[in-house]
């Protein structure tokens, strides 16, 4: 089969092979699938640079989350040939391949209501949103919800459950094109980080208040900011460092101004609260089939312009979630 291969840490574009590679075979409590669909998510970009929290053995190959078909199942795995699902292939040898084999108890029906690029960017994306705003965060409706890169894949997927639970959300994005984006997935308010004054921006919007919940995956001047327009008993969630810097906290800051800072891991509730992760999934699949939350696919690319995608969401340009569809004509 074809699989992307990183033989060295540096740029995706520069790093990122495709090579031909034999075949995976699953073993027992395994299941065989042909990727449909394989979504590209920020943690790839750090993989290939080698700055992620997980450092997998050279060579191995990204993608960390898929919408596959069941070709074979290995002993003893439950699985039944033909299915649609949703699987996380397990690192060293990930989704940007033909083929993957997946631990069966960990796979996931795909919603219906979903094509394969859709069900593929709802797993991490989404959960992570959900566990965010409300095991972490405790959103309310009414409540006003910032969400920090409000056009890209996690913040997409913030803004929208956000919606869902009833908060008025404000957008911030760098650019118009991410502004108009971010505006058509029903942003109450959207702010450019590059031209707007966020901090005098979201206090007007909200009586002078200040956003009960700020929803953060880029970190550095994103969280300086919201440290100023964050409401009294105001909660931010710190999801990630998309700019690249991690932020230190002033404490007596937060004392002053009783707000809480919420680290979220989602990945640790596979093992913490395994049984919230799956009322979570059959949360998001009912959600799907209202057409309450949508994944936005900001293009679908065939297996060969993998390394290409997940240099442009290394860079900051991507919108929504870029999908390495294989054998698909590419549409930007
Ligand atoms: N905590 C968790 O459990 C968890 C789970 C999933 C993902 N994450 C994290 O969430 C973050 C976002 O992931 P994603 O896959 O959804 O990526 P993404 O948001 O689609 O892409 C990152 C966005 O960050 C913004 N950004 C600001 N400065 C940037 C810079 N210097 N370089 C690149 N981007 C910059 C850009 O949007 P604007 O230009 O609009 O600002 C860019 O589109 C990542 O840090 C990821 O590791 C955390």
């Amino acid at each position: 089969m074809k699989a992307w291969r990183v033989h060295a840490n540096g740029e995706p574009r520069e790093v990122m092979r495709l090579e031909e590679v034999p075949d995976p075979q699953p073993g027992p409590g395994q299941l065989l699938l042909r990727v449909r669909a394989a979504n590209v998510n920020f943690p790839d970009a750090l993989l290939c640079r080698g700055h992620y929290q997980v450092r997998p053995p050279l060579p191995f190959t990204p993608g960390v989350e898929i919408c596959g078909e069941v070709l074979a199942a290995g002993d003893g795995a439950a699985g039944e040939v033909g299915a649609r699902v949703l699987a996380q292939p397990p690192l060293p040898d990930g989704g940007f391949a033909e083929l993957a084999v997946v631990d069966a108890a960990t796979v996931r029906p795909a919603p219906e209501a979903l094509d394969d690029a859709e069900a593929a960017a709802l797993h991490i994306g989404y959960q992570t949103g959900w566990f965010g705003l409300h095991r972490r965060a405790r959103l309310r409706a009414g409540e006003t919800l910032l969400v920090h890169a409000a056009a890209g894949g996690v913040g997409s997927a913030a803004v929208q459950l956000g919606k869902a639970a009833g908060a008025q959300v404000i957008g911030v994005v760098g650019g118009a094109d991410k502004a108009r984006t971010a505006r058509e997935l029903g942003c109450d308010l959207v702010l450019d980080r590059r031209s707007d004054d966020l901090v005098a921006a979201v206090k007007e919007a909200t009586g002078g208040r200040g956003a009960d919940v700020v929803y953060d995956p880029v970190g550095g001047d994103a969280y300086a900011k919201s440290v100023k327009c964050i409401a009294f008993e105001g909660r931010i969630v710190v999801v990630g460092f998309a700019g690249g810097s991690i932020p230190s906290p002033a404490l007596n800051h937060a004392l002053v101004k009783n707000y809480a800072i919420l680290g979220l891991h989602w990945g640790l509730y596979n093992t913490k609260d395994p049984a919230a992760v799956d009322a979570c999934h059959e949360e998001l699949t009912k959600l799907a089939a209202q057409g309450v939350i949508k994944p936005l696919i900001g293009g679908r690319v065939p297996l060969a312009e993998a390394a290409e995608a997940v240099q442009r969401v290394a860079d900051g340009t991507s919108v929504g979630r870029l999908v390495v569809v294989p054998g698909a004509e590419a549409t930007r």
